[in-house]
């Protein structure tokens, strides 16, 4: 195995062509601030060594030593204080290094900045993504971060920084980039990227680390006639990494075009989310966010900054659309294709359990949608649900909303009409609101927005359900039974009927799940006392997710058939992650990561390579980032 990746490493090597920059896209202005060997020649030698590029990355094959750990705050040989304010004082650097508080810590005294209204303001708003996104280390699952600096009323008890990096760079030029990654590297420190910190698993935290926060890259800019190298002409976006959906799709509105971002507005639009395919309202049409994707300007693991696009180092722009995020560089922009406006038609409604109307009947009307996945997916539908069990015990299915694009107000009701028809034959009552939108934007503002995050009452799951299922009676028959019995079972969940299928027929590293699915479902399992839990409470509601929620979803949806798990919303201990989260891909993807990150610069949990690192966090009961990162 290990030989066979040394023969591609060669054959590699001889295409490597050396930051060429693709075409005739012009770099954003912070992206022509780079650090340059000039830069670095004006600098003391024990700043050279800290800051320099690593040009043997690429030619190296680096084992590393099995059991050494990445240098940690309290290690020798990690740089002191004084010589991080070195660091910071150097012209390059320029003041934005940051040793960040954890974003509660004005709750505690220990911090030595106790202020009762701030740590008000903050316990008020823990679940506003903003509130997150505006901090330079916070996540929005902190069961991840390790729980060691929750807003509490008591200012006495302890806060510590737990997960969160020990230090950030507020990064604002590719300049800045190139030396956090140099310095963490040429260290051998942990890195951390942390854009919005909506991920799921906490792949934007990370002890004792370096963190490259991106949040502050905001450029944005509308391009009508794109011609790119892939043989796509037509509009697109040029996107910088901090840029989230909300602001893309306000620029599409303007422009009268179509992007495909996802639900949640405050979610980045260049960081995590298109690097792990990227799943979108307008799937239906345009397939994954990562189908859309031109070209990607990143700095690489030796320190770096290249385009990776069609003809610029194909095989690192295949990874990297699909692959995750925090694997193969600091994406600082992408150009994505735009689309034109097209009219949408979204339809709300929800029905419940009670009177006449029993939990078979309930079931009966349900499963009739289920059944019309097929012919839904075909008329480029999109739909986002979910099947509550309420306190009384009755259950109500929720259309967040169904979206239909480039439907009429009729065309959509004869679309669906096989399924209100047999759901009023049933006697279940239901009210829908359906209304025409001319374009995106507006149909988007009124069906989502916002959604809560930063709780600690549950651990979350998904499951991607493949075509075949609804193309074999007994298996869907299967199928249906699972779910079904999950909600009966007490369990609340989300779902998707969605079908990206590869619609732009691009070669990308997308799951092979998402190519074959026509459903993608969410559980969660309830902590018992949330952020109190204790290591057998947390260790309960892993074993209810991995094995009760998502065990028979598994058994009728297996990698063998396509089926597999979104790694961007997933559980973090899901097993044979390699498989279920990256598809048919994982074994080229672990092959390119060792070609452009040999030595492992970059790092997250499920991660393509990962494998081969281990967090040292104790007995949590879940994998948290609170722990040295050591190879196994
Ligand atoms: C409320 C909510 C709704 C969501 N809705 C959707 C949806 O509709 N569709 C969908 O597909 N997903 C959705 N997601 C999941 C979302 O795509 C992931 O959480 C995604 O990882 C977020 O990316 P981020 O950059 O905003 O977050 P972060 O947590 O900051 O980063 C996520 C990962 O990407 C890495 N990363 C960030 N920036 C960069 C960069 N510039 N270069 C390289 N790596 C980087 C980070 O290191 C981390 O590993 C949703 C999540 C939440 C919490
Ligand atoms: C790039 O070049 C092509 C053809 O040479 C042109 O059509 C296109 O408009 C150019 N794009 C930009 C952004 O300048
Ligand atoms: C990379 O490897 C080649 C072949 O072994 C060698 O000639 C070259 O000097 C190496 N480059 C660097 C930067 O180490
Ligand atoms: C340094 O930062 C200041 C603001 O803090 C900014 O005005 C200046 O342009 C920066 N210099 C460089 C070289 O980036
Ligand atoms: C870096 O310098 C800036 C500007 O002087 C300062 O605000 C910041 O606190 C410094 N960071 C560290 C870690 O010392
Ligand atoms: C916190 O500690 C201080 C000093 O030890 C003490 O005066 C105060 O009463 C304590 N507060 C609480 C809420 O326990
Ligand atoms: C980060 O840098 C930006 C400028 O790029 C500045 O506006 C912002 O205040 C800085 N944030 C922090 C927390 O230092
Ligand atoms: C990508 O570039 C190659 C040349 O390297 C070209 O042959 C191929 O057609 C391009 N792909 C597409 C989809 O145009
Ligand atoms: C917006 O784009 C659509 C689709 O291309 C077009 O039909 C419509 O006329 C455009 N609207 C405006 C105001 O330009
Ligand atoms: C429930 O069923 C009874 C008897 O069939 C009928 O009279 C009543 O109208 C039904 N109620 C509702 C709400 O449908
Ligand atoms: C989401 O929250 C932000 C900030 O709190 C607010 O400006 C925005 O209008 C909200 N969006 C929606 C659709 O409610
Ligand atoms: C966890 O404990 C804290 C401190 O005792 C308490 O304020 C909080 O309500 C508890 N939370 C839950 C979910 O039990
Ligand atoms: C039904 O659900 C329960 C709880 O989620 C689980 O333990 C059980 O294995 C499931 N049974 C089947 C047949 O899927």
């Amino acid at each position: 195995m290990w030989r066979s990746h040394l023969l591609l490493l060669i054959v590699h090597v001889v295409c490597r062509v050396d930051a060429t920059l693709f075409s005739n896209v012009t770099l954003f202005g912070y992206e022509k601030a780079q650090l340059t060997d000039h830069d670095l020649a004006q600098l003391s030698a024990e700043h050279q060594a800290y800051f320099g590029f690593d040009d043997s990355a690429i030619n190296t094959t680096f084992a590393g030593v099995s059991g050494a750990c990445k240098l940690a705050p309290g290690d020798d040989g990690f740089p002191s204080a004084r010589t991080w304010e070195e660091f910071n004082a150097t012209s390059i650097v320029n003041g934005t290094l940051i040793a960040p508080k954890p974003l509660a810590s004005p709750c505690y005294n220990s911090w030595g900045e106790y202020n009762e209204r701030k740590c008000a303001a903050i316990t008020a708003n823990w679940m506003n993504p903003y509130l997150h996104e505006a901090d330079p280390t916070s996540s929005m699952f902190p069961l991840y971060q390790g729980r060691t600096c929750l807003p509490r009323p008591d200012p006495n008890a302890t806060c510590e920084l737990g997960s969160y990096p020990k230090y950030v760079m507020n990064v604002s030029t590719v300049a800045h980039v190139q030396i956090a990654l140099n310095i963490a590297r040429n260290m051998d420190i942990r890195l951390v990227i942390k854009n919005t910190g909506h991920d799921f698993l906490g792949k934007s935290l990370g002890a004792g680390a370096l963190s490259i926060w991106t949040h502050n890259m905001k450029d944005l800019q509308f391009i009508a006639n794109y011609k790119s190298d892939s043989g796509y002409e037509g509009s697109a976006f040029k996107v910088a990494a901090g840029v989230t959906v909300r602001e893309i799709y306000q620029a599409a509105e303007r422009n009268n075009v179509t992007v495909t971002g996802g639900i949640c507005e405050s979610v980045g639009f260049a960081g995590g989310y298109f690097t792990g395919g990227g799943h979108t309202p307008m799937s239906g049409y345009y397939g994954m966010a990562a189908d859309n994707i031109e070209a990607v300007n990143l700095v690489t693991a030796d320190g770096r900054f290249i385009t990776a696009s069609n003809t610029s180092h194909p095989d690192l722009f295949w990874a990297i659309r699909g692959g995750g995020g925090s694997t193969w560089g600091v994406v600082t922009s992408v150009i994505v294709r735009a689309h034109p406006n097209m009219p949408i038609v979204a339809s709300t409604f929800s029905y419940s359990t009670g009177g006449n109307i029993t939990k078979e009947i309930f079931w009966q009307g349900t499963r009739k949608f289920w059944e019309m996945f097929p012919t839904l997916a075909d008329a480029h539908t999109y739909s986002y649900f979910w099947i509550y069990v309420l306190p009384n015990d009755q259950l109500q299915f929720q259309m967040v909303p169904f979206w239909a694009p480039g439907h009429t107000i009729e065309s959509f009701n004869k679309l669906i009409a096989p399924w209100f028809d047999y759901l009023r034959s049933l006697g279940i009552q239901f009210t829908p609101k359906t209304t025409l939108h001319h374009s995106f934007y507006p149909a988007y503002n009124d069906n989502w927005g916002n959604e809560t995050v930063g709780a600690s009452t549950g651990l979350p799951g998904n499951r991607i359900f493949p075509r075949s299922n609804w193309e074999c009676p007994e298996k869907f028959e299967r199928m249906f039974a699972a779910i079904k019995n999950t909600s009966m079972s007490g369990h609340t969940l989300g779902g998707y009927h969605q079908a990206p299928q590869n619609r732009l027929n691009v070669d990308n590293a997308v799951s092979s799940a998402f190519r074959h699915t026509l459903s993608f479902l969410i559980g969660m399992a309830l902590l018992e006392d949330g952020e109190n839990a204790t290591q057998a409470q947390m260790q309960k509601a892993v074993k209810e997710l991995t094995e009760d929620i998502l065990g028979p979803w598994r058994d009728v949806a297996p990698e063998s058939e396509f089926g597999g798990s979104y790694l961007n919303e997933a559980n973090v201990m899901e097993p044979g992650w390699q498989r279920s989260f990256y598809g048919t891909q994982y074994e080229r993807l672990a092959e390119i990561k060792k070609k452009w990150d040999p030595k492992g610069v970059f790092y997250a949990t499920t991660a393509v390579g990962s494998e081969e690192w281990e967090v040292r966090d104790g007995e949590w009961g879940t994998q948290t980032q609170n722990g040295k990162l050591c190879r196994v």
